[in-house]
């Protein structure tokens, strides 16, 4: 039933070419509602529970593991970027029947391959932008090269990358995609701190100090029923400063367009990038509500 090199792992079937995951995407699939949840694998909780609300809203789904050279800015992050498609394969298969897409460099990228010309503006250049320079250009391209791939009904983002959200929705309305964005929560762990690959590399006094990224955003949120953006930001980072860790950037931003804000407008959000030891840990959370 299924293409030549898919290989049936259990409840995931696995797809290293393209043109096999199109083979039945485009034949037995084609009037489906096709869910899409695109990752750089070293998969947790929290891609668990994007996958899991996927398989909810869609008749299949499409999980692609990819490690995106182009969007990584220091060659050490590439090569250092953990991978192992069989831890990954056995916690898909924990939240039931995916369908798994692992191209290679040469699926994504062929020889012909062209950039999309979108310019991204203060989306591309601010706060994350600012410190990974040509980051999301890599992202808004890969996921577009994915989604011309796998065309899929609805694709599913968390808000934990609440920059890289923004991106994709405004990649997307600019090539006039039909995909439907989903963005989803933050999943978190009991203490707060946002679920990562990256806490695997936190002693458990650092779990214990990574804390404070989460209890900062929450003053702020406090911060925020007294007092204007400007204040809000200068109190929030003289209380991380109390802590152990070493702030990036701190802002409060405007919940679509990203611009940091003079005045509270619904929906504002608290984004934060910090270190923990040598960690470097990204969190946001909505200050005041949509409205
Ligand atoms: P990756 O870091 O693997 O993340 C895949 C998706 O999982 C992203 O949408 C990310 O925001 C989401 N995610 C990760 N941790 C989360 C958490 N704690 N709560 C909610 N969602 C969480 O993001 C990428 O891969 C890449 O940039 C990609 C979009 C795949 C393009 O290469």
């Amino acid at each position: 039933m299924f293409a030549f090199n898919a290989l049936k792992m259990g409840e995931s079937h696995v797809f290293t070419s393209t043109k096999s995951l199109q083979s039945v995407l485009y034949t037995e699939y084609e009037n489906l509602t096709i869910g899409f949840l695109p990752t750089m694998g070293a998969l947790h909780h929290g891609h668990l529970e994007l996958a899991k609300k996927a398989l909810k809203e869609n008749d299949k789904v499409v999980v692609s593991i990819f490690v995106n050279p182009t969007q990584f800015n220091k060659t050490e992050d590439l090569e250092n970027y953990p991978r192992d498609l069989n831890a990954d394969l056995k916690l898909l298969k924990t939240v039931g029947d995916v369908i798994v897409f692992t191209p290679s460099v040469e699926q994504i990228y062929p020889k012909d391959y062209q950039n999309l010309e979108i310019e991204l503006g203060n989306l591309g250049t601010t706060m994350e932008g600012e410190f990974r320079p040509g980051h999301f250009v890599g992202v808004m391209n890969v996921v577009n090269r994915l989604f011309e791939i796998v065309q899929p009904t609805k694709a599913y983002f968390g808000i934990k990358d609440v920059q890289q959200v923004a991106v994709v929705q405004f990649m997307v309305d600019q090539v006039k995609s039909p995909v439907e964005i989903v963005a989803c929560d933050i999943i978190r762990e009991p203490s707060g701190l946002a679920s990562s690959s990256r806490n695997y590399r936190l002693s458990i006094d650092e779990l214990d100090e990574a804390v404070l990224i989460i209890e900062t955003l929450r003053f702020a949120r406090e911060m925020a029923k007294e007092y204007l953006p400007k204040e809000t930001r200068k109190k929030a980072i003289e209380f991380f400063n109390q802590g152990t860790l070493k702030i990036e950037y701190f802002e409060i931003v405007h919940p679509r367009t990203l611009e940091f804000i003079e005045e509270w407008v619904p929906g504002a959000i608290a984004c934060i990038a910090g270190y923990c030891g040598d960690v470097r840990l990204l969190d946001n959370l909505q200050l005041l509500p949509k409205k």
